[in-house]
This record gives C-alpha cells, structure tokens and sequence, in this order.
C-alpha cells in the first residue's frame, strides 16, 4: 500500500485531508480558549503538550502504542494529514444522576499519524478540549499490516504533571484493588497510582487524570517513568499481552481534567460526555432510590452470612426489614447471605456458590411478594468470591430467577485478591485474572447487558473502575471501588477524617459509588458479642466522624441507589436525625460543587429531580472549620425553609460525635450562609422552597 493509498484508507475512515508536512504542530482550544492542546511529529515521536491561559501547564508529552507481532505507533511517526476542527455543542438528558441536563461542549481534532518505516499503517488521535480538560482517543485504521489479531504489549502515552504537585492516590496493582487509604503527597513519590488522580500544580491548577468508555480494553493505571513524570500502564490477562484486538478500534479515551479551584473538578461532564449515548433505549425500568439491607449486621458480627444460627437473610429478619423500608419510605431491601455458598471460608470457595438456591430459612419468592406487597422491592445479591468463571456458567438461569420473582437491582460481588480472579481458558486450565484487565472488563459488560435483558440494574462491588459507561449502559447504576463504609467495621485503621474530602475530588469523579453511609451507631465494636464465638471487631473500627457528618454523606457522595446502611434498631434511636436520610432524594435535577479544597472539606449543591427542593452537603477532616456558602443556587425571589442538621458547638468526632443540632430559618438566593463543621465533622441542609 503506498502512502497516497494509506491515506486515502485515512481519509475514508475519517475524513482526513491528505497532505505531507515535516514536524508539524498542530493545536486545538477549548471553547472558551482557555486550554489549548498543541500535537507535533518532532524527533518522529508522537507528542502533545497542554497549556492552560497561555502558560505550559503539561509539557510535550509522548503518545503511541505497542504490539507484540506488528511495528508499533513508537518512533519516526510523521503527522499525515488533518482535518478541519470542529465544534459540538448539544444538551443530551440523562434518565437518572447528578443533573437532569448535560452540555456536551468541545473542540475536536483529528491527527493521523503514519509511521515512515515499516509496512503502512495509519492512527488517528482524536482530541476532545472541553472547557473543564480534554480526551484524547486513539484510533487504529484497518490497513493490510494491521490485519488480523493485535496483540498490544504497552501503550506509551505519558502524562507530565511536574515533581512539585501535590497528589492524592491510591496504588495501583496492590491486593486490595481500589480499597486504600487514599495518599497524598508530591507527585514526585507517586510510584504506581490508580485513577482518578488528582493533583495539584504549585500554580494552584488542579489536574485530575483518568479514563472514559473502557469497552474490551485493558485498565489504565499511572506508572511514574521520572519523578512527576507518568506513562499508563495497562493491566496485562493472564498470557501477559495487554490487550486482544483487531483492526479499526478505539480505545478508551485518556482524559486530562483542569480546573483553576478543587471544587471545578467535581463540576465537569467530561466523563460522562465521552461515552456513548444510551444503547438501551427505554430505560424507565432503571429506578434510582434509597434501600436498606441485610447487610450491616454481618460486618459488624451481629449476623453471618452463613446459615450457622444467626443467619442474616432469614424470614423474619427479612420481614422485619421490609416493614422498615415500607415505613419510612425505602424502596429496597438488601439480602446478603441468602443463597446456598456462604458456610466455611467463602473467600476462597468462589465455586461453591449457587446463585439459584436458598438456605431453608429464607423464601425468596414469598419474602419478594410481601415486599412487593408493601411497595417495596428485595435487592438481589451475587457474591462471587472472584470465581467470574462459576457466575458466569449460572448467570442467566440466577437474573431469570430474579426477574421471575420481581427483583429489579442486583449487588453484585468479586471479593478476591487483586489478580485473583478466577476463569478457565479454551483447554480448560484454570487462569487468574485482574480486577481491572480486559477480561474483567468484557465481563461486567457481558453481566449488565444481561441484566439489561430481563429489566435489572447492577450495583458491583471490587468492580472494575467506574469510565462512565453508565451513559450508555443506563442499568449500570453504581459500584463501589474505594473504600467504602464497611472498613469502618472491621478495616484496620478505618477511614480516616480525610477520606471523604478526598473521595469527592478523587474517585467520585469517575461516577457514583454505593459508599453506603448513614451509620447512627457510631462504636458498633463496643456492643457485647451475640455469640461467644462471634467477637466483635476492634475497637478502634468505627466511623471517625460525628453524626452530623453521616447525614451530609447523602448529598456529597453521589449515588442514584443510596443505601441506609445501619440496622433499624439504631435509627430508631434518633428518628429526629434520621428524617434527614428519609428527605434526601437520590435523584438530581442539577448539582453544583460549591467549595472545598481537596484533603480539607468540600460542600456541594444538588436539587431534588422532579421537585423543588435544594439538599446542600457539607464535611470536613480532622479540622474543625467555618465553611460560608453563597446561595446562589436557589431560585432567584424565592424564600426557602432551611432545615439544617449540624454539628453541635462541642461536637468532635472522637470524643463527642453525637452532639449534633437540628434547627430552622428563612433563606433567599443570594444570601451567605455558615456552616460550622466540628472536627471530622459535617452539615446536611434541606431547602423547601416557600
Ligand atoms: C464486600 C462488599 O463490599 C460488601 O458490601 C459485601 O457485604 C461483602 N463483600 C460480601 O459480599
Ligand atoms: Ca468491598
């Protein structure tokens, strides 16, 4: 193929012009032309380069891919051909989330790169710059030297921050997957770090780098080639390559958010908008709202999930719980532990669990009857230990039966080691897989398109990373993938104060997660044990928050299936703080992150969807703090009824948690108001509109 044919080929797969120019620089701005990404052939690498007002903010940075039985996209790459840039600007509604109405607003421009040795082949990057950061693609063309399987062995791109921003990550390729203890320090000592990371450059601007659309692609974590100096490093399967393909495909888009302040971070669509619209069509079966569980209660050993006396998910436990949902206006209830698999150590015995068949004190169909009964829905529950290659043999015969008996969310579970998930390969030899691989990517999909089938939405913990595929997969509703709640029952340390003014400029921006807030018990290890041979857990496990700080968890960690995790007995303690958990919506007409500053505090805005009512969330770490509002979310002229949920004068997170104050007044757009947030602690503001 000669080159004029290779870029004919080029032209025809996207309209680039042809056209042979010599170490070229090619740019692209936002629309607001405040960010501006510069591409360039110089030396024959690939490279772009972004600026922020005019100043270098990521200098030229390397671009390209690698395979194992082709020449690469690596070296004496020369640009060969562009297109004119164009502009999107369009509005597209979401069924359910954080805002009704997303703006989809950016620049774009295609760069085809052909290297000039070697047998013809041709990529294209194509560029996205938002006014919130940018996402670029590559894209590979199908010529005759890229025909048949690919096989990539590395991806090059590299992302260069600076050794002097600050950073906050967690590791990456670690045992425990997603769940650490988020660091912070210089980005010169982050080794290996997940995404999102966030980081923070001695200028003041914030950078948060991740990835959107990861569809039959590899994870992509950050791997530092020099100090502040990063490349991605995708997750390899089990025969070592990175990724199986085929010419023309695109992979996953490589996003750069850039904001002048913390809180800009948290209000970009950037994930979001490069995904692909909904693929489901209708999706009004996709239900957004708040559940309670059996759930709790095993991790703070009071229950097992087993059946081994005190069983969990039995009837009357289960009734117990559904008459509570129905109460107070919950729409699920959670069951764990229900089907047969949990005796002994279901850590490792992924392959002993039956995703159709119930322990003899749980009746699935009757229990979901009398819940439907009551309006209120049971929530399904797939552990799988990690053993992907037993869910998957019983995947379709476990939805039928909760489709057949009206159960419409599912949590589903991979708990095992990080590179431990188990499938077996074409001649049946056991493999092990990464959470985050291509494999594991392939399946979640293959599940929620499944599910998708038969009308039920997923909730997946140790999940793969959330890219924002729930734009397109409407029914792929929220995961977990950090550390949730649960380690503060038995994680050792907890979540420390900082965790959630972290997890909100961090993790939260790859999309919602099921955290599973509202403890009201807040030294859970302290009550006796059930059972002599059930001890609890440190005491030093417990949330190292106050009260109040567990209430604003609704407004600031978004999630459309947000869970009232304590057991109804301690609610029942504090109905008058628990009306909070009751009001909030877990659905959005819009929401605006305020301030904040990452590590600190954050408050964030959101509107009820459907309503007029405005929630407002706020927390802190360690430090006690005024944080003061502008409410200028509010409708404008109109009075508000502001029912706040805080921290009591002498409220600390350690010593006094449950000093909390519920109090009343009249607000207008436009005013100021103060929130004064204990140490570790928090706000939560119900505004009624008069
Ligand atoms: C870990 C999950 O995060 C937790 O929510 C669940 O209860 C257990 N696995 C058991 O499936
Ligand atoms: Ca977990």
């Amino acid at each position: 193929m000669n080159l004029r044919a290779l870029c004919l080929a080029a032209s025809a797969y996207g309209a680039l012009a042809s056209g042979i120019v010599h170490a070229e620089t090619i740019e692209v701005s936002s629309p607001d032309g405040q960010i501006t990404v510069a591409v360039s052939d110089d030396g024959g690498h690939a490279t772009y380069t972004v600026s922020y007002n005019g100043e270098e903010v990521m200098p030229a940075a390397r671009l390209g891919l690698l395979f194992a039985d082709h020449h690469g996209f690596e070296e004496e790459l020369e640009i060969r051909g562009t297109a004119d840039n164009t502009t999107t600007d369009e509005t597209w509604e979401q069924p359910w989330g954080e805002r009704r109405l997303v703006r989809n607003h950016y620049n774009e421009m295609r760069v085809g790169f052909i290297p000039n040795k070697g047998p013809a082949r041709a990529m294209v990057v194509t560029f996205r710059v938002f006014d919130s950061g940018l996402g670029f693609r590559y894209e590979l063309l199908p010529t005759e030297a890229l025909g048949g399987d690919i096989r990539i062995t590395d991806e090059l791109t590299q992302f260069n921050i600076g050794a002097d921003a600050d950073a906050w990550w967690t590791p990456s390729r670690q045992f425990n997957r997603y769940e650490y203890i988020y660091r912070t320090g210089k980005a010169a000592v982050v080794d290996d770090a997940h995404t999102p990371v966030t980081f923070r450059q001695p200028s003041g601007l914030h950078i948060s780098i991740h990835e959107a659309a990861l569809v039959d692609y590899s994870g992509m974590s950050l791997l530092a080639l020099r100090p502040g100096s990063f490349e991605a490093t995708l997750r390899p399967g089990s025969d070592g390559i990175k990724v199986h393909t085929t010419a023309p495909f695109k992979t996953p888009w490589r996003t750069i958010q850039i904001a002048p302040d913390a809180a800009g971070l948290i209000n970009s669509d950037i994930i979001l908008n490069l995904n692909e619209p909904n693929k489901l069509g209708d999706v009004s079966w996709v239900e957004p709202g708040k559940y309670v569980g059996i759930w709790w209660a095993m991790h703070i050993r009071e229950r097992t999930w087993g059946n081994d006396g005190v069983h969990g998910a039995n009837n009357e436990d289960t009734k117990r719980y559904i008459d509570f949902a129905a109460e107070h206006g919950f729409k699920g209830v959670l069951v764990e532990g229900w089907n047969i698999g949990w005796d002994g150590d279901w850590f490792n015995n992924g392959e002993l669990f039956n995703f159709t068949e119930a322990y003899p004190d749980f009746d699935l169909e009757e229990l979901s009857k009398y819940a439907m009964s009551k309006g209120v829905r049971i929530i399904g529950h797939h552990e799988t230990s990690g053993n992907v290659a037993n869910y998957e043999a019983q995947m379709g015969d476990a939805y039928d039966l909760y489709e057949k008996v009206g159960v419409t969310q599912v949590k589903t579970g991979y708990v095992a080691d990080a590179g431990d998930i188990v499938s077996y390969d074409e001649d049946g030899v056991k493999q092990y897989e990464w959470h985050d691989s291509q494999f594991m990517v392939d399946h979640h999909l293959h599940a929620v398109r499944e599910a998708a089938k038969r009308k039920i939405s997923i909730n997946a913990h140790e999940p793969v990373k959330d890219t924002g595929l729930r734009r397109t997969y409407p029914n792929w509703m929220t995961r977990e993938g950090a550390r949730g709640m649960e380690f503060n029952a038995w994680g050792t340390p907890p979540n420390p104060p900082e965790h959630i003014s972290i997890l909100a400029y961090t993790r939260m921006l790859s999309g919602p997660m099921d955290f599973t807030p509202g403890i009201f018990n807040l030294r859970p290890n302290e009550k006796p044990p059930v059972r002599e041979d059930m001890q609890r857990g440190d005491a030093s496990n417990r949330p190292q928050t106050t009260l109040a700080k567990q209430l604003a968890l609704y407004v600031v960690l978004y999630s459309p299936l947000q869970m009232a995790a304590d057991l109804p007995e301690h609610y029942e303690e504090r109905m008058e703080a628990f009306q909070f958990i009751k009001d909030v919506p877990a659905d959005w007409e819009e929401s605006v992150a305020l301030e904040g500053e990452v590590g600190e505090y954050v408050a964030i805005a959101r509107q009820e969807r459907g309503g007029t009512d405005w929630f407002l969330g706020a927390v802190t770490d360690a430090t006690a703090r005024n944080v003061t509002v502008t409410l200028d979310f509010l409708e404008p002229g109109a009075t508000y009824t502001a029912q706040v949920y805080r921290d009591g004068d002498d409220a600390h997170w350690d010593t006094n948690p449950y000093s909390y104050v519920i109090e009343s007044r009249d607000l207008t757009a436009g005013e100021t108001m103060t929130l004064p947030l204990a140490s570790s602690g928090g706000a939560a503001v119900r505004f009624i509109k008069q």
